[in-house]
């Protein structure tokens, strides 16, 4: 078990919250050392009966001494709750201030707190929940690389990490944040189309999934293309190569780049708004 010279924070151990409590008792923090909030009641019983961590309904008592505080609450309410806790986040100059606020800029949160505050932005993704997320952090400038070292190590204990410019967020978003909705949906439809061609809904449902699994492995496991792997599925005048015709006739690559492009620009609008 890693021990913490101070504790953890979680503000808001909703969905993400949560996925993030489990990675870093996964991790090895021990449960103890992890603060986390919520205003309804039933809410921290459960977060406490089943990871036996220290809950809060005051922020402010839960950000005391901690070298970590993660935002995991909606957007709309980031600015209040960093106004909250700033008081004691500025008497404490070790804390850095972690937002995982889809839209909400690192200048926001530097605005709360007193200035040359470390504050990172983080675009999570729900397979954080099973320990395979992926995390985009931008960082803010007054973010010290031990403090860096730190945040980047917590996260790795729900998935990977990479660094990226904070203007890159949107592109971020449709890529990372929003996608695995993209992949429910292929797989969604490969099941009905594998019910559609004689088999169980059970099955097909095995077949597709583990189908995207183990092509994500293979994908993340070599340096190979994605366009040569898929090539040395396709033999000439084969069936793969026939499926692959209809999508390229019904324009899957044209709406990758549309929908994507769509959910960069919402991002964007939603992050202004
Ligand atoms: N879910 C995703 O796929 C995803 C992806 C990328 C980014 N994000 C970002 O992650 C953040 C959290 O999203 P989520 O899906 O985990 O939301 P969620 O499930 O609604 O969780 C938010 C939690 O915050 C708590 N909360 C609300 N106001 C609070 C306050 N003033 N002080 C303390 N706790 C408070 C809520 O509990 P109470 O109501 O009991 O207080 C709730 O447990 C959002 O900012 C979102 O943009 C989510």
């Amino acid at each position: 078990m890693v021990e913490f010279m101070s504790s953890i924070a979680v503000i808001g151990g909703g969905k993400i919250g949560e996925a993030l409590i489990v990675g870093l008792i996964n991790g090895g923090i021990n449960p103890k050392n992890i603060h986390v909030t919520n205003r309804e009641p039933e809410r921290n019983q459960y977060l406490r009966d089943k990871y036996a961590v220290l809950t809060f309904d005051d922020n402010i008592l839960a950000v005391d001494g901690a070298d970590v505080v993660f935002l995991c609450v909606k957007p709309k309410v980031v600015a209040s709750v960093v106004e909250e806790i700033s008081d004691r986040i500025d008497n404490n100059e070790a804390t850095t201030v972690v937002s995982m606020a889809a839209g909400i800029s690192i200048a926001v949160v530097e605005e709360g707190l007193a200035a040359g505050a470390p504050v990172i932005r983080v675009m999570p993704n729900t397979p954080m929940l099973v320990g395979a997320g992926m995390c985009a952090m931008a960082v803010g400038r007054f973010v010290e690389a031990e403090q860096l070292a730190r945040v980047k190590d917590l996260l790795s204990m729900v998935g990977a990490v990479r660094v990226v410019d904070e203007h890159d967020m949107d592109a971020v978003t449709a890529m990372s944040g929003s996608a695995p909705a993209y992949l429910f949906l292929l797989v969604e439809a490969m099941i009905d189309a594998g019910v559609n061609l004689g088999l169980t809904r059970d099955a097909a449902r095995e077949l597709s999934t583990m189908t995207f699994y183990g092509a994500a492995k293979m994908l993340l496991d070599t340096s190979a293309e994605p366009a040569e792997l898929r090539a040395n599925v396709s033999s000439p005048g084969g069936s793969t190569i026939a499926a692959i015709r209809e999508f390229e006739e019904a324009g899957l690559r044209a709406a990758v780049y549309r929908a994507t492009e769509a959910c960069a620009r919402r991002s964007k609008e939603l992050g202004a708004s």
